[in-house]
């Protein structure tokens, strides 16, 4: 008997093969029952017709509960209805484990019920899918990243410094000594790109942040690379490429999960780089012009972000935002001190900025004069100074926030659904 996982019964067409999984669904009606079946790498429909089976697998077909694992074996015929293009005909079926009644039913269910059992809503075919693309688009960073001569570092998760403010810190007790979950590895990547030239570091980041919104999380991943010799410009150069193929590698690679998700992957398909540069002071000026009650100096909160962002057909780069709303050692603009030379990338379709980037400040004392009107603890900031000791050059990076970006690709109002397990203000379980 040959095995196949769902995804590979394209190569197994009229073929008799055996699928190890779990039944998601069934309906029956007298004579022909229909089972979905899911194994973790698709969803198929299983067909079993009672004169072709004997009265015992029939009847197993029709009785066997939700989610019980189970051994299915049966024919593989194509099926252009079919998500996955093809049906099995089942010739038989060996369960492994009978599921108890499923608490996740066919009918709909309150967002916290459904939160409250991820552990098991996880199986469901949309949530599979937005966790199969997040994984993907992992895959694509990646790939171009290391590809482009980057080389993966990992900064530590508990630090002594702050680096995006101090409101949104999560506090620990590091043997009587005050620590923080890291906000961003970027402080550590300054340092790797110093030693390595172009460095990037992907993992989780955490901030206390009250807000509940659609857009926040309190633990999120970030994709930072960090780059020595590049100045605000190959900046963004670097985020629109990086942007341009993730969107295409999800475009060959996820269309099956696309369309499980109902994506209109027209909106995707225009996104080429290079995207549109508009300044801070532009964008202030298309608000006002447009009825919104907005002040230069301000930072922009979502319904602004939607507005600029639905002007556009693709991402957009917001640049030169002024020097008050922004993080400490960002490089300020030459031409213009009161901004600095850092953008926003804000994504189409109202899900707001996916990307934050900046050229950094390379002068010591500037710096030093940054990191004191921020109040900060010079002595945790020594090591991060002495960069701008030894051979200090003009260098730049981002931070991409990957829940964002599955959430923009996807086409998913709520980022809670594009991690496993999402921690929100109210929820650190399951
Ligand atoms: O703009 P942010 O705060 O930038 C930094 O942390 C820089 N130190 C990164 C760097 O230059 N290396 O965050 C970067 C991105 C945002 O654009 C957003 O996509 C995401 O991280 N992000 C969040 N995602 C989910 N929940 C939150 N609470 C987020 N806060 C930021
Ligand atoms: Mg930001």
């Amino acid at each position: 008997m040959i095995e196949s996982t769902i995804r590979n019964l394209k190569d197994h067409q009229g073929r008799e093969v055996m699928i190890k999984g779990w039944l998601y669904n069934k309906r029956s009606s007298g004579k022909i029952a229909f089972l979905q079946l899911r194994d973790g790498t698709g969803f198929v429909q299983g067909v079993a017709v009672k004169n072709e089976l004997s009265d015992e697998t029939f009847s197993l077909c029709k009785e066997i509960s939700q989610e019980s694992s189970i051994m299915v074996t049966g024919i593989v015929r194509k099926d252009d209805r079919a998500p996955s293009g093809y049906e099995l005909t089942i010739t038989s079926i060996q369960p492994v484990s009978l599921s108890a009644e499923y608490p996740i039913t066919m009918k709909e269910h309150g967002i916290e019920f459904l939160m409250d059992f991820r552990h098991l809503w996880m199986r469901n075919p949309r949530q599979h899918a937005t966790l199969t693309i997040r994984a993907n688009i992992n895959r694509a960073i990646r790939e171009f990243l290391d590809s482009e001569g980057f080389v993966l570092i990992e900064p530590p998760i508990i630090t002594a410094n702050s680096c995006e403010g101090t409101t949104n810190l999560f506090e620990l007790n590091y043997f009587d000594q005050k620590a923080y979950l890291s906000q961003t590895g970027q402080l550590y990547n300054e340092a790797a790109a110093m030693a390595f030239g172009k460095v990037y570091s992907f993992g989780p980041t955490f901030r206390a942040e009250k807000s509940k919104t659609r857009r926040h999380l309190n633990e999120f991943w970030m994709i930072e690379p960090e780059m020595a010799y590049f100045n605000h410009q190959d900046n963004m150069e670097l985020q629109e490429r990086l942007i341009e193929h993730i969107v295409k590698s999800i475009l060959e690679k996820c269309s099956m999960e696309l369309k499980t998700l109902n994506r209109d992957i027209t909106q995707l398909e225009k996104i080429k780089a290079p995207f549109p540069r508009i300044t801070y002071d532009t964008a202030v000026k298309m608000l006002q012009d447009n009825g919104f009650n907005f002040e230069w100096g301000g930072d922009f909160g979502a319904p602004d972000e939607t507005f600029i962002a639905e002007q556009f057909d693709s991402p957009v780069f917001v640049e030169k935002f002024p020097v008050k709303i922004k993080a400490f050692y960002m490089e300020p603009d030459p031409e213009n001190s009161n901004v600095i030379l850092g953008a926003d990338l804000l994504a189409p379709e109202g899900y707001g900025e996916i990307i934050g980037g900046s050229q950094r400040i390379h002068d010591y004392d500037l710096l030093l004069s940054k990191i004191k009107e921020e109040g900060l603890p010079i002595e945790a900031y020594q090591w991060y100074l002495d960069l701008r000791k030894y051979g200090t050059v003009p260098h730049s990076g981002f931070g991409l926030g990957l829940e964002r970006t599955v959430a923009w690709i996807c086409g998913i109002d709520h980022i809670r659904e594009t991690i496993p397990f999402a921690r929100t203000l109210n929820r650190i379980t399951p």
